[in-house]
């Protein structure tokens, strides 16, 4: 059975050589800075994981990791630049380090190397069912993408359409990256249904965590700047659910929060948060991530193959379900 550290350890290895060193300097070097910054590595672990239920070695799969974790890098700094976001992984964002044009061109770049590596994965016949689901996902990440910004404007945003909002902004690339790992190995379109299904239910609780520890997390284990998501009115699930439950005072108080601008940032925050504390909107995300969480487990437990097999993913998502950066 293969275990998050042998993924994280092999991906480490084939990140390592292949580094981003051609010219011009000024396009590589911020790929290389951010591919360096880290961060959890785990779509690339979902896809050795999910090729691991089907085989016993992993190099076949790892020019599909690659693709898949470049492929989040670049949606990182993009989302950096229109989240207006000065920290990711407790240092400097690429556009803040490099600039802009820095930020849209490296970021350009990131998006096609990613195509570049999945087409490397053999065996060759398999190439293009893997472009076709890399292309879906990839136009669902901007679909959800678009969403999100759309919603910092919109009161109107309802749980459903977050919930929609994630569903291709996060859900699909974890999805994906399950579905391209097994594909690689071979596996059939019931196990392939199953663990694309199984990834997305999990990127929902993972976004819905997410958008906890942007509020409610210690930035420096977290490595991004505390209370972004509320500053930019983004419509999370702490947001649209503390509107379900708060009272008209606390109503009429978030909406005004939540529906602009203050140059007090952190007057915003406070204010907000101390809604968010009355509602006990802590417990309702958990309980929502738990709904996410055991819908995703039912699609885990339908892949054909050994228990003993899926160790190393059911793993993964408890970690994922109990983190805290
Ligand atoms: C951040 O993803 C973006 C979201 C989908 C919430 P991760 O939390 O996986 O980021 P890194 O790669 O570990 O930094
Ligand atoms: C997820 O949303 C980002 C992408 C899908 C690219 P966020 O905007 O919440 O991600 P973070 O919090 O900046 O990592
Ligand atoms: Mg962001
Ligand atoms: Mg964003
Ligand atoms: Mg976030």
């Amino acid at each position: 059975m293969l275990t998050i550290k042998d993924c994280q350890m092999a991906f480490a290895d084939y990140l390592a050589a292949h580094r981003f060193t051609q010219e011009p300097r000024n396009l590589y070097e911020p790929v290389n800075y951010i591919m360096d910054l880290g961060g959890k590595r785990i779509r690339p672990a979902l896809v050795l994981l999910a090729h691991g239920l089907f085989s016993d070695v992993s190099e076949p799969a790892l020019p599909a990791a690659m693709a898949v974790e470049i492929f989040h890098n670049f949606s990182l700094v993009h989302d950096d630049i229109m989240d207006e976001a000065p920290v990711r992984r407790g240092k400097p964002t690429l556009h803040e380090k490099y600039g802009l044009p820095a930020g849209i061109l490296s970021g350009d770049v990131m998006l096609i190397l990613a195509g570049q590596f999945l087409t490397r994965c053999e065996p060759a016949s398999h190439t293009g069912a893997l472009v076709r689901v890399f292309n879906e996902m990839a136009i669902e990440v901007c679909e959800g993408q678009q969403l999100d910004m759309d919603f910092e404007q919109d009161l109107n945003c309802t749980l459903p359409l977050y919930l929609k909002m994630i569903e291709l902004k996060t859900g699909a690339l974890i999805g994906a990256s399950l579905e391209l790992g097994a594909m690689v190995a071979g596996a059939e379109a019931s196990d392939l249904f199953h663990l694309r299904s199984f990834g997305r239910k999990l990127g929902i609780a993972f976004q819905l965590q997410d958008d906890y520890l942007d509020t409610f997390g210690d930035p420096e284990k977290f490595g991004k700047k505390p209370g972004g998501d509320i500053v930019r009115n983004k419509k999370t699930f702490l947001v649209l659910r503390a509107a379900e439950l708060a009272n008209a005072a606390q109503k009429t108080a978030l909406d005004q929060w939540m529906g602009s601008i203050h140059p007090n940032e952190s007057e915003k925050v406070a204010a907000v948060m101390d809604i968010f504390t009355a509602l006990d909107i802590q417990e309702e995300t958990r309980r929502a991530m738990t709904q996410y969480h055991e819908e995703a487990l039912g699609h885990l437990k339908a892949v054909q193959t050994t228990d003993h097999k899926k160790e190393g993913l059911l793993e993964l998502s408890e970690m994922l379900f109990n983190r805290d950066f």
